[in-house]
């Protein structure tokens, strides 16, 4: 069941109009928010960045954040698995083409959910390969826009040599993944690039920071080069549907022991502790 301008239906039901400004200008945003259990998991600051999103190209939030909540939580019931992803997009909504806004047009609002199956545990075991490409997108990738085309050619790249994700570097420096964050690990220091306009300030980020400082990891937040990225001793990724993975082949070439490594260990061990304490949280 998905949710479209209001009404709940099977998607096959779904329509929209061909001149939905999403269709023709990819005039949106969008956001991505797993459950557990049922549960929505961190859903205060995929709130928040809706809303910087929303900022980000001038559109009205349409819902006040309880509402959003309560329409989420529909969904979640309506559909199968305890463990989901809700996808939620909205556009500029229906209007004759022409690029500039169109006055008083109500927003197109969609939201689906899918099964959220954590990464196979034998490529947790193993590690995934990633290959690097220059980031060749705009200076706003702080908003989560549905226009993804560069982000598609870029992760098709990797998909093109059977790899997970292509890791991106702009003038040098290490921004982030097509659909994910990338964080390094040196010398047992945990480096992580800072948020800024050129990469999404992701969820799990948030999350992998906030373990390593409650759990004395030494980590590091500054930007990171080419070269520090093709000596890693770690690579890992992390995303709201992949949460955290290692990468042990980077440009096929292997990353520190060619191993998941122990900062990885350690940052996955506490993530599913972390997920496991929340989702109890919020069932008493
Ligand atoms: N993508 N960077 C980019 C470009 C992303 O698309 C994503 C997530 C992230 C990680 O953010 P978070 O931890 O909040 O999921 C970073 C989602 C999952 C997607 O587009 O499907």
């Amino acid at each position: 069941m998905i949710y479209l301008n209001g009404k709940f239906m099977p998607i096959e039901d779904a329509c929209i109009p061909v001149l939905d400004r999403g269709f023709i200008f990819g005039d949106g945003v969008y956001e991505v928010i797993p459950a557990y259990s049922r549960k929505l998991f961190r859903l205060a600051e995929h709130l928040d960045r809706l809303q910087h999103s929303l900022d980000g190209i001038r559109l009205k939030n349409p819902f006040q954040n309880e509402e959003w909540k309560t329409i989420l939580e529909q969904i979640i019931a309506q559909n199968e698995g305890d463990d989901q992803y809700i996808y939620l997009h909205i556009t500029r909504g229906v209007a004759k083409r022409d690029h500039a806004f169109p006055v008083n047009v109500p927003p197109t609002v969609f939201i689906m959910s899918n099964p959220l199956l954590p990464p196979p545990s034998e490529l947790l075991a193993s590690g995934a390969s990633a290959i690097t490409a220059l980031d060749n997108r705009w200076i706003r990738c702080d908003v989560k826009a549905i226009s993804l085309l560069p982000n598609v050619l870029l992760r098709q790249l990797a998909a093109d040599v059977r790899a997970l994700e292509t890791v991106l570097i702009r003038d040098g420096f290490l921004t982030e993944g097509a659909a994910s964050n990338i964080f390094i690990v040196k010398d047992k220091v945990l480096l992580a690039p800072p948020k800024s306009h050129l990469m999404l300030p992701g969820i799990t980020y948030d999350v992998v920071l906030e373990l390593a400082a409650s759990n004395q990891i030494p980590h590091e937040i500054r930007e990171i080069t080419e070269s520090e990225v093709r000596n890693a001793d770690e690579i890992l990724l992390t995303s709201s549907t992949k949460e955290i993975m290692p990468i042990t082949l980077l440009d096929n070439k292997p990353v520190g022991s060619g191993k998941p490594g122990e900062i990885f260990a350690r940052l996955h061990t506490l993530y599913q502790h972390y997920k496991a304490t929340q989702m109890r949280g919020q069932l008493a």
